[in-house]
Order: C-alpha cells, then sequence, then structure tokens
C-alpha cells in the first residue's frame, strides 16, 4: 500500500485524490490518508504530491504510519475532488515532525 506521511499535514494539497483510481482519500481537517486496504499500489498518485509526502510502506519505517492511514480512513470522509490548498501550505512545506506540531 501507498500511505500518506507527516509533509501533508498543514499543507493538503489534494493533488493526489484526482488520480486515485479507487477513491481511498480520505480527509481530515489538516491532512489526508490512504485506506491502506483499499489502495490497490498503482502509485499514481505518489509523483502528484507537491509536498512528497504520499510514500509506499516498502520504505523503512513506515508501519505507524500504515497503522495512522488505517486508523483515521476509518474515522474520516472520503474525498474525490481536489480543493485549495491550506492557506500555510507553501510556507509550511518540509516543517520537521508536523505530527507534534501541526496536527490537529
Ligand atoms: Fe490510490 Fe494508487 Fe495512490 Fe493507492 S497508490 S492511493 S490506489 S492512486
Ligand atoms: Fe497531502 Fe500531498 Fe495529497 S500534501 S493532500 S498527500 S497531494
Amino acid at each position: 500500500t501507498y500511505v500518506v506521511t507527516d509533509n501533508c499535514i498543514a499543507c493538503k494539497y489534494t493533488d493526489c485524490v484526482e488520480v486515485c483510481p479507487v477513491d481511498c482519500f480520505y480527509e481530515g481537517e489538516n491532512m489526508l490518508v490512504i485506506h491502506p486496504d483499499e489502495c490497490i499500489d498503482c502509485g499514481v498518485c505518489e509523483p502528484e504530491c507537491p509536498a512528497d509526502a504520499i510514500r509506499p510502506d516498502t520504505e523503512p519505517d513506515m508501519e505507524n504510519w500504515v497503522e495512522f492511514n488505517r486508523k483515521y480512513s476509518e474515522a474520516w470522509p472520503v474525498i474525490i475532488t481536489k480543493k485549495d490548498q491550506l492557506p500555510e501550505a507553501e510556507a509550511l512545506d518540509g516543517t520537521p515532525n508536523k505530527l507534534e506540531s501541526h496536527f490537529s
């Protein structure tokens, strides 16, 4: 599966949702997640993210992000249409460890 990781937080560009063939992105207040059981591993969303926040779970230390994506995809509504990025997206792109400082 692919998962959404830290740098989506407070950016939420949403370009990713337009290309997913199975509509498996879910929207929280300041980030999106992917449902790991619905993702078919096609990989087309990864290069679409301006914040480079979408990663394959084959990369090291992704277990926590897979569980995070699963947990919130079961709680949040599906999103299938792009919307404007968050106001501070460009300013906060690349801020380390947003999960602690900017997730709500
Ligand atoms: Fe959707 Fe493919 Fe991205 Fe999975 S890898 S979230 S199926 S676009
Ligand atoms: Fe987030 Fe990137 Fe999508 S910032 S909303 S994963 S395009």
